[in-house]
Order: structure tokens, then sequence, then C-alpha cells
């Protein structure tokens, strides 16, 4: 018996549905001392900007019972340090190479996908991180504003070729309209989900553990949150799903391709282990094996009572 574990998210093919999360890999160099990322779906390299962050200071990451807490403010080289230094690397690498793009406006957006495009021979997808809770188009974060949502994608559409990614946040009303939005802008997929708004306080000291006060909720706590929000938006787009958030094992990728995700990306988990996007892959090559089922065909099966 043989398995197939191949993935298609619209035109871009992807050997496993496992795609390694923005920020939890950088761009692929520490983990690679870990294991053979080539065996890897695809890596979504850490947020860029159009130039250099250095963070937020003070405590940034905070464990919770069930997860984690982040708030490490899109630290990264910048993107034409990146463009220069690591592009290259993270071509090497043999898995798909997904770019996750971050602005503070829309001109910032626009100005990085055009540093980016002539790079195209190098890039599967460009992932657009329109989630990130400090990013600000007026007094509203873009992500939660369908208009403004629909005008960046269509304004990237028109500049680019390369599949665009659009990376929501669940800190929103109802996600099924922002990611409506993005499909009429000309998105080719939306990711789902970033992090969730949380907090944790010391008591002792009465303050906030995060010094930034509040932080990107995320790990297995998050999961049902990000499959309900899979779930509802495979029932109304048109093009395809990528599904994130809390996966730990090879179970909780079938959830979500059930549920509507053509492939999915690993976060905190391979921050706590970092090997195992190795052994879900081997379980899901088993589990595609011993079930005859092609891993493909179960995006969106789910039978809603
Ligand atoms: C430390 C950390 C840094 C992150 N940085 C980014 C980022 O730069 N861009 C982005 O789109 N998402 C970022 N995320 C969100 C993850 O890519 C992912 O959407 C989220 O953590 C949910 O998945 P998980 O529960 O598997 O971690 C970050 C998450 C963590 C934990």
């Amino acid at each position: 018996m043989s398995s197939d574990i191949s993935v298609k998210v619209g035109s871009v093919e992807l050997k496993s549905p496992i795609i390694l999360a923005s920020g939890t890999c950088n761009f692929g160099h520490e983990l690679s001392e870990y294991y053979d990322l080539s065996i890897l779906g695809g890596l979504s390299s850490k947020g860029l900007t159009i130039k250099p962050r250095v963070g937020n200071e003070g405590v940034r990451v905070a464990e919770t019972a069930a997860g984690m807490l982040n708030s490490v403010g899109l630290q990264n080289p910048g993107v034409d340090y990146f463009i220069e230094h690591d592009l290259d690397y993270m071509d090497s690498l043999g898995c798909g190479r997904i770019i996750n793009v971050a602005g503070h406006s829309f001109d910032d957006y626009v100005a990085m996908i055009e540093k980016l495009d002539p790079h195209k021979d190098k890039i599967d997808a460009l992932e657009i991180n329109l989630s990130c809770p400090n990013v600000k188009a007026g007094c509203m974060s873009i992500g939660s504003d369908p208009e403004q949502i629909k005008l960046i994608v269509s304004a990237l559409r028109e500049r680019t070729d390369l599949p665009l990614w659009i990376k929501l946040t669940p800190n929103v009303t109802d996600i099924k309209t922002m990611a409506l939005a993005a499909q009429e802008g000309g998105a080719d997929a939306v990711v789902l989900i970033n992090t969730l708004l949380g907090m944790a306080v010391d008591i002792r000291t009465r303050r906030p553990v995060l010094r930034n006060n509040t932080g990107g909720y995320s790990g297995p706590a998050v999961k049902p949150v990000a499959i309900r929000m899979v779930s509802e938006c495979y029932q109304v787009l048109d093009i395809p799903i990528i599904g994130c958030g809390g996966i730990s094992n090879y179970e909780d990728v079938l959830e979500f391709m059930i549920a509507g995700a053509s492939a999915v990306e690993i976060g905190t988990a391979s921050l706590v282990h970092p090997t195992c996007p190795v052994d879900i892959t081997e379980d899901l090559k088993k589990w595609s094996e011993v079930s005859g089922e092609s891993l493909s065909s179960l995006t969106g099966t789910l039978k809603l009572w």
C-alpha cells in the first residue's frame, strides 16, 4: 500500500500539508540543525517589514496552561536584508518557500511586494499578515475592516502574479466577512488563524506579565476557535484555506482538513518539540497508507449536523 500526503493550495503544489508557521521558525537556519526541512510542505518566513525591527522590550513570551502568549513585536532584519542574506537559504531548503509580509500602512505593503516580486523564482507564495495587532490603518486594524482588506489585497494583486495568501486575525466578530473581502480583492488563499489577543497578570506585582501588557495567544487552547473559523469560511469561500492554530499531532491535521483546510501550519508545537513536524509527517503517511485515502481528499468532508 502507498501513501499520498501531497496537497495543492490553488496552483501551489506541496509535498505535504505541513508548513511551519511564521514567527516560529525564523528563516529555517536554527531548525535545520534538528531535521531535514525538505520533508515539509513549506516554511513561512518570520514576518518581514520594510525596515528592520528590534521588536518589543522586556518580557515578551509567557507560558499559559494550554498555550503561550507572545508580544515579540515583529523583530526581523527588514526585507532588503532578507532578500540579500536569507532568501537564497530558504530557497535551498527544498520545501515550499512562503514569504510572510507585515506592514504598518497601505504603502508599506505595496512597497514590500514591489521589492519581493522581482525574486518570484525563489518564492512559492506571499503570505500577507493583515492580522498584527500593531498594524493600524487610521484607527482600525486593517485585518478587522473588510473594506481595508479588499483595498489592500486588490492593490497587491495588481502588482504581483505570485500567489497571495492572506493571513487573517481571529480577533473579529465575523471572520467570514473578512475572508470574503480577501477573496473579492483577488486573494489566492486565506490563512486562518493568527493569534488571539490575550493577557496574563503577575499576582505579586499586579502588573501584566508581558511588558507590552497584551500579547498573541497560541497553542493547543486556540485550536477549537481556529477549527470553527476554518469551517465557517469553507462554507462561503471559493478559494482554499490554510488552517493554523494549536496543531500538535497528526489527528489535529486531519481535523483541520476535514473542517476545510487544504494545508496547515504548525507554530507553537514546534517551539515545544522542534522535531514534532517529523513525527506528524510520518503519522500522516501511515494514516494515508492504512486508510487508503489521499490526504487531499479529506478537505471539507465535514458533515455538519
Ligand atoms: C513567537 C511567535 C511569533 C509569531 N510571529 C508571527 C509573525 O511574525 N507573523 C505572523 O503572521 N504570525 C506570527 N505568529 C503567529 C503564528 O504564525 C500562528 O499563526 C499562531 O501562533 C497560531 O498557531 P499555533 O497555535 O500553531 O502557534 C507568531 C506566533 C508566535 C508564537
